[in-house]
């Protein structure tokens, strides 16, 4: 098959090299912080193709918000932690569409043995227990006297000739005796919905985690957004930002007046660590 320019192969050379200047190709030019969104996800051992509010692990800061970084821990079987008020959180799952984490604190039993928990605090603005798929048990460390509600509960390797641990599951609303509080520790600890009956379920329950819903930040304008082909997340100034193909703008990608266009690339937030 013979080309038709054949015969000019020096003008059919020019000829593409103004036609492609003068109708520059989307995928020559797009932003590179689109590309970096849009492309970026999160993945991380069996959890993949992780989006808008969450960024890290090659997904840049301004991709997410602030409060959802993800670390990947590679070299511990690609175990993925979170960071909430203060607190390292182990993500077992992350189901998007719910909105779910499943998580457990980072190591919940040690050596076959459940370790001293602190108690659990979540923001209510952006996480929440969700609730019905959990429940609570409590754990009472090192209570100086026999409680005997909780005999048959008794956490042996916490168990010694002076104190006794325990562990009550709150839904068999067992009464608790006024002198709980001489135990060292009392912790109320939120594992998922199922039957524990035996120390060995109790160990594997809080392996298994909890479910947290979490809200997604400025979710209405991020939904305009990616309906208009942007990529969403967040300036340096914290405002909720649409990366478009062109560059990042406040609004969405059909609505972006010249005046509303966020300082471009070098202004945004490069990957740092929060502490
Ligand atoms: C964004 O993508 C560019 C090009 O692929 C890359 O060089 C840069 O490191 C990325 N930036 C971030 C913050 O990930
Ligand atoms: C956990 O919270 C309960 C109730 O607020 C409190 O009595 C207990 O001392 C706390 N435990 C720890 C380890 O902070
Ligand atoms: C979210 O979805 C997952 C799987 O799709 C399910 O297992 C979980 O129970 C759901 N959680 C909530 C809070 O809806
Ligand atoms: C578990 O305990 C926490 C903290 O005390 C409480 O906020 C939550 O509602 C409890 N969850 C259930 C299912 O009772
Ligand atoms: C029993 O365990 C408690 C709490 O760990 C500890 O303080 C105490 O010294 C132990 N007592 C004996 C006799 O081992
Ligand atoms: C984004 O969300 C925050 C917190 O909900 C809110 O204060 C802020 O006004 C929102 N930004 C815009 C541009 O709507
Ligand atoms: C884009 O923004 C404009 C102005 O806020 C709004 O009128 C329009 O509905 C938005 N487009 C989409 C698809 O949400």
């Amino acid at each position: 098959m013979c080309s038709y320019f054949s015969p000019y192969p020096f003008v059919s050379f020019l000829f593409i090299i103004i036609f492609f200047h003068d109708f520059p190709f989307s995928f020559g030019e797009d932003d590179y912080t689109f590309l970096n969104c849009s492309r970026g996800v999160f993945e991380c051992g069996d959890v993949k193709n992780i989006g808008y509010p969450f960024w890290g692990k090659g997904r840049a800061q301004y991709c997410g918000h602030p409060d959802f970084e993800l670390k990947c821990e590679e070299d511990e079987d690609d175990a993925i932690q979170i960071v909430i008020q203060g607190q390292n959180y182990r993500v077992l799952n992350i189901f998007e569409n719910n909105h779910t984490l499943r998580m457990r604190t980072m190591n919940p039993v040690k050596n076959n043995c459940p370790a001293r928990l602190p108690n659990i605090s979540l923001p209510n603005n952006l996480f929440n227990y969700a609730a019905p798929f959990n429940q609570n048990i409590t754990l009472l460390y090192d209570c100086p006297s026999s409680i005997p509600q909780l005999i048959g509960n008794t956490i042996p390797c916490l168990t010694n000739d002076t104190t006794t641990s325990y562990y009550s599951i709150d839904s068999q609303n067992i009464p608790l005796p006024r002198n709980v509080w001489s135990c060292s520790t009392v912790v109320k600890v939120p594992i998922l919905q199922a039957i524990v009956t035996t120390y060995t379920e109790l160990l594997q329950s809080m392996l298994g985690g909890f479910d947290v819903t979490y809200v997604v930040p400025n979710n209405s304008e991020c939904i305009q957004c990616e309906n208009t082909r942007g990529q969403c997340g967040y300036d340096r100034g914290m405002q909720p930002t649409c990366f478009c193909s062109d560059g990042p703008y406040q609004g969405n990608c059909t609505n972006k007046p010249p005046d509303t266009r966020v300082g471009h690339s070098s202004s945004l937030p490069m990957k740092t660590n929060r502490a």
